[in-house]
């Protein structure tokens, strides 16, 4: 569309080539690392994100000309700035209070005076004779955190204030052919020219920040070029998910319920790299206009850990001054959170959301009112956390285990051991007298995860052509099933032979409902049934899911070869029901050890009953027991687990209200190991606890019960492994 002139940078007309060869790397370098099998979109991974993946957080700087009291002239804005006193060093500090691994710099901005914070012989708007971008990237790179350039797209401000800030004439001059810098277009030649420019004055930046787009970069392969120069530099791009981009970002919107919560906002699924901004200051603009706003701790440190929970970067706008500093309450936050994110830093850092995708313990809503997010370190997922950040009514918290064994509870920011007790797929922490006022937050050390059911295969009753059942099974985040908008929709789970089955675990795609871009619903009414042949079938369970994020849990207690999942409606039927992954656990994992709430108990009814788990004799604990048939040869078995091979003391709750005794022989791994007499108890609602010692190997063991008389067993509640 223009003429172009090899004299200011690469051209279009060498783009084809440039093109292929980064085409032909990203492959290559896919087939070596086998980073994905499936590439939904050229750059989901990519080694040259590797920083952004370790960061946290960034620091956002819309710092300009028009940062209050604000400057039309290039000249006074820079002796302003150095009059000030500005020095690189301090948003350094800054951002190293914050944990901030990379600051990114807006200043040309559209709504800033689009002002050039560094020299540049490009004619069109200001540029400083200073350079104080490349000041910062020195030392930034000296504290090894990265700086990202800001490039605007848009023109529609060229005359904010009143002030023409463009200057078409000059740059058409220099372009050597007219050029409106008022129009989309014509800024999208001169940006474009701005990129090449600053990329060669500065060929050690770290990447761009690209606010939404312009026809003018995407018409001549912008993208493509910055990455064939500069292999490291990524691309961060606000508000659109363009696929050659390394990362999507999105203002963290208001509203939410708690206010502090992202994932509802968000409609990216990972693991595309994605990034949440919101400004610290409560009130005025995102940039300084004057104002001292104040700082809402809660609220930041709230969002913070909702994106660390979930898996996104948190870029924190901040709001400097001309010279650099930033108001006292932001300072003053910073302040705060360089003593307060050191002592749960290992909980942040280093980790992954938990409880979708990467394992680990759901986040979102808990118990009594508490809601916050886990975490799971990358390195162990053995070690998890628990952000508590709305503490619950009383001194309980349980959250859903995930299937992980938990050996250790403590309070990361006090070191206190903490009191917890496991069954039936919860964590239960109690006795906790004191929260922290922000986020309190558990290391949970697991010893880890057993009782997931292996070799299950899946079918449905719709699908949307390419998303099959086969990938709810596959192990694979990358790709799903699709309802096709079809309720009533089943998918039917086959074990190949009859399992216990003691809970459905269901990752939902992460496109939530409430976001107009998202595309997946989520499950609201459900049943389950079971089958032996895959005929005919019995509804076992039917209810709600929550509208929530994170992988959901359906409690299920029944031994059957088909295990169905019936979602008879969604919570957005507009949209198409999107699962990753499913998965079945036969059994629920016990503590591995006592944590102050006592040894580790599996309980009858998360196990297979040769009978009926009922609940009609008060008592029990967990959801019920297992009253076997009258008869010989009646069974009940369970899984344990233990962490070490040995001897271990098998304690075995029980009520038995009848006049004799209900003796059942106990086998460990399909070897008998002696029998139990079960002996008369008060009555059906008095229990008591029979126990004998039993060699148990490493991880999962069967125990097993078969009554060698025609009463059948005792009601049986649960055992515990001493
Ligand atoms: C009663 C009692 C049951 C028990 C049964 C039995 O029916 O309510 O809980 O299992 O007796 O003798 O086994
Ligand atoms: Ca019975």
């Amino acid at each position: 569309m223009t003429q172009q002139s090899t004299a200011r940078g690469p051209r279009w007309w060498r783009r084809g080539a440039i093109a292929a060869v980064v085409l032909a790397l990203t492959a290559a370098m896919v087939a070596v690392l086998g980073v994905y099998d499936r590439p939904a979109r050229a750059d989901l991974q990519n080694p040259r994100q590797d920083f952004l993946r370790a960061s946290t957080s960034g620091v956002f700087l819309h710092w300009g000309m028009l940062t209050s009291p604000g400057y039309t002239s290039c000249t006074a804005w820079e002796n302003a700035i150095t009059g000030g006193g500005w020095s690189a060093d301090y948003w350094v500090s800054e951002a190293q209070k914050l944990r901030a691994s990379y600051l990114v710099l807006a200043t040309f901005h559209s709504k800033l005076g689009y002002g050039r914070a560094w020299p540049s012989s490009i004619p069109g708007t200001c540029a400083t004779k200073r350079d104080f971008l490349g000041e910062l990237i020195t030392a930034a790179h000296a504290k090894n955190i990265h700086v990202i350039l800001y490039m605007t797209n848009d023109a529609q401000w060229h005359d904010l204030n009143g002030h023409e800030w463009m200057d078409s004439a000059a740059f058409s001059k220099y372009a050597g052919h007219t050029v409106d810098l008022d129009s989309q277009s014509g800024f999208g030649e001169y940006s474009y020219d701005n990129f090449f420019d600053v990329m060669k004055s500065h060929p050690t930046l770290d990447g761009f920040w690209i606010d939404n787009d312009n026809q003018y970069w995407l018409d001549h392969n912008l993208y493509q070029q910055i990455y064939q120069l500069h292999p490291n530099m990524t691309i961060s791009n606000n508000n659109e998910d363009t696929p050659i981009m390394d990362m999507i970002s999105n203002e963290q919107k208001t509203g939410m319920t708690p206010a502090y919560d992202m994932p509802q906002a968000y409609y990216t699924a990972q693991p595309r790299l994605t990034e949440a901004d919101y400004k610290l200051p409560s009130s005025g603009a995102w940039w300084y206009d004057g104002s001292n706003s104040s700082v809402d701790y809660g609220l930041n440190i709230g969002r913070y850990i909702a994106n660390v929970g979930n898996t996104v970067l948190s870029l924190m706008a901040e709001t400097a001054q001309v010279n650099g500093k930033f108001p006292s309450n932001q300072a003053n936050f910073n302040n705060f959170m360089n003593t307060y994110l050191p002592p749960i830093w290992e909980s942040i850092s280093g980790t992954y959301g938990g409880g979708y995708m990467y394992g680990g313990m759901p986040g979102g809503a808990w118990n009594n009112g508490a809601y916050g997010y886990t975490t799971i370190s990358k390195s162990n997922p053995n070690d998890q956390y628990i952000h508590v950040i709305t503490k619950p009514s009383g001194s309980t918290f349980r959250v859903r285990d995930g299937g992980y064994s938990v050996s250790a509870v403590t309070n990361l920011r006090t070191g206190a051991a903490v009191s917890f007790s496991q069954g039936n797929g919860y964590l239960t922490l109690s006795g906790i007298s004191s929260w922290d006022q922000y986020d309190t937050v558990f290391k949970v050390v697991m010893s880890g995860r057993t009782g997931i059911t292996t070799g299950v295969t899946a079918t449905a009753s719709a699908s949307a052509s390419g998303h099959g059942a086969a990938n709810l099974v596959d192990g694979s985040y990358l790709n799903y099933w699709d309802s096709n908008k079809t309720t009533p929709v089943t998918i039917t789970l086959d074990q190949g032979s009859a399992k216990n089955a003691a809970y459905l675990a269901i990752n939902q795609r992460e496109d939530t409902v409430t976001q107009t871009a998202s595309s997946s619903a989520r499950i609201k009414a459900y049943k389950i049934l079971t089958s032996s042949n895959n005929s005919s079938w019995t509804t076992v369970k039917s209810g709600t899911l929550p509208n929530a994020r994170g992988a959901q849990y359906i409690d299920i207690g029944a031994s059957a070869r088909y295990i169905r999942l019936e979602v008879d409606s969604t919570y957005a039927s507009s949209k198409q029901l999107r699962i990753d992954e499913l998965w079945l656990g036969n059994a629920y994992a016990g503590a591995s050890s006592g944590g102050g709430g006592g040894s580790s108990r599996v309980e009858s009814e998360s196990g297979t009953c040769d009978g009926t788990i009922d609940n009609n004799h008060t008592g029990f604990s967990g959801t019920g027991f297992c009253n076997t048939n009258n008869a010989v040869g009646a069974t009940s078995s369970v899984t344990v687990t233990a962490t070490d091979a040995g001897d271990a003391t098998l304690t075995f709750r029980y009520a038995n209200g009848t006049t004799s005794s209900r003796p059942m022989t106990v086998t460990v791994n399909g070897t008998v190991v002696g029998t139990l007499d079960f002996p008369v108890t008060a009555s059906w609602t008095t229990w008591t606890d029979a126990s004998l010692t039993a060699p148990l190997v490493s991880g999962s063991n069967t125990v097993v019960l078969t009554a060698t008389t025609a009463g059948g067993g005792p009601n049986l509640d649960y055992v515990a492994v001493g």
